[in-house]
């Protein structure tokens, strides 16, 4: 997702230091050329060696350094990122960035810099909550700078609190959401929804399906890397939710999905209904355990309401609708009656017998469907075929836009 593009990571002196040789490294394996600058404090708790032999960069930590390649460094690596990222960034280094201070090639470059620029603060608890160290944040918000904030946890000084570098994920992830898309998306509001419903039978019991969230997730995730603000409606579901979002509402059953996402539609421009929501639920959830006994049991079910089906009521004509259709026989032919009956402008269809495709794995293999077309796709990750489903969305906006001028 990185390919062709310059990160240039600033590593200060915090223990949460090492964290970041995890983070180049993930830079590299997504193709990015990775330049690593080091405090000298930054020195103490790793080696240059390490970020050199994970990254095939010289790592810089003198401003003075001759013994390299005959350019101006700090001014040169500014031109050439597309990012640059300071994790950990020390109450220290913020406060020299803050302030426009450059006494080291650290804070020379960024100084220098003109890309996106992030900044992941770790620290002590105290330091991080001093006004001092809050106005400097807010200072460097102004300017541009995309904060992230630490998160609570266990500190290396053994308080307790905020002040802990997040994970590398959510570090890669805002690298990502800055420099690895065209943001083709932007302005645009998206709610997707993903995983299972819970219906219960009793206190301890419930009805549920093999949904894992990951084909939502993935085009949640897609559409924010692009730009878009997304909301996520999700059941108990199994998959980690991306990072970025503007919303994320956890949901157990289809009636709470139903309430949720009624709620927010008339404000979305597209809206994705991944989620395996349960058709039935059962007539009554006992108040108690219920307790076996030596004859059969039997369980009424009620309909839950057809939240796509509502959806599709309600749509208006600047706003797109996009189903999915998991089948097991008739694929093509049960996915166009539900495009019809749901009126969802696509349909994406699914076949729980082709290899690859389905519930649990990381692959798809995905047919859309509109009221004019059917494209088959080959077998995909389930990002690159959120990737394709949001294509279709965008070619499709583009043509509503065009119908409405
Ligand atoms: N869906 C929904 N609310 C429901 C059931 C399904 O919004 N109560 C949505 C799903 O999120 C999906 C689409 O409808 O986008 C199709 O779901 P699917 O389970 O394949 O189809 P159903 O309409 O439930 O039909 P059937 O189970 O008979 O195949």
């Amino acid at each position: 997702m990185l390919k062709g593009k310059v990160v240039v990571l600033g590593v200060t002196g915090g223990i949460a230091a090492y964290k970041t040789a995890d983070l180049a490294s993930r830079l590299v394996k997504q193709h990015a050329e990775v330049h690593v600058i080091m405090t000298k404090n930054a020195t103490e708790f790793i080696t240059p060696l390490t970020f050199e032999s994970l990254t095939g960069t010289k790592c810089i930590v003198d401003t003075f350094d001759r013994n390299f390649q005959w350019d101006i460094q700090h001014i040169s690596l500014a031109k050439k990122a597309d990012a640059f990222m300071v994790a950990p960034a020390t109450a220290n280094v913020i406060a020299k960035m803050a302030h426009g201070l450059a006494d080291d090639m650290l804070t020379t470059t960024i100084l220098a810099a003109k890309c996106p620029k992030i900044i992941a603060p770790a620290m002590n608890t105290a330091m991080f909550e001093n006004p001092i160290t809050q106005n400097n944040l807010e200072i460097l918000r102004q300017y541009g700078f995309t904060v992230i904030e630490p998160e609570a946890g266990i500190l290396a000084c053994r308080d307790t609190g905020k002040g802990r570098l997040p994970s590398t994920e959510l570090l890669l992830s805002s690298i990502l959401q800055a420099i690895a898309f065209e943001k083709d998306m932007a302005g645009l509001r998206v709610l997707v929804t993903a995983g299972p419903t819970q219906e219960a039978l009793d206190p301890v019991r419930y009805i549920t399906n093999l949904s894992s969230g990951k084909m939502g997730c993935a085009v949640a995730e897609a559409a924010v890397l692009r730009g878009a603000a997304v909301t996520l409606v999700s059941g108990p579901m199994t998959a980690e939710a991306p990072y970025g979002l503007q919303e994320h509402l956890s949901v157990r059953t289809a009636q709470e999905m139903y309430a949720a996402v009624i709620d927010r539609f008339a404000e979305q421009d597209i809206t994705v209904k991944a989620a395996a929501v349960a058709d039935y639920r059962p007539v009554h959830c006992a108040d108690e355990k219920i307790k076996k006994s030596d004859t059969d049991l039997s369980v009424s079910f009620t309909r839950n309401p057809d939240i796509l089906l509502e959806l599709g009521k309600r749509k208006r004509a600047d706003q797109l609708l996009c189903g999915f259709a998991m089948e097991t026989e008739n694929l093509l032919q049960n996915a166009a009656e539900k495009l019809k009956k749901k009126n969802a402008d696509l349909l994406v269809a699914n076949s729980l017998r082709q290899a690859g495709a389905g519930f649990q794995g990381d692959t798809n293999v995905i047919t859309l469907m509109t009221q004019t077309e059917t494209t088959e796709l080959p077998l995909l990750t389930k990002k690159e075929a959120a990737h394709r489903i949001l294509d279709k969305l965008l070619e499709m906006r583009a043509k509503q836009e065009t119908a409405s001028i």
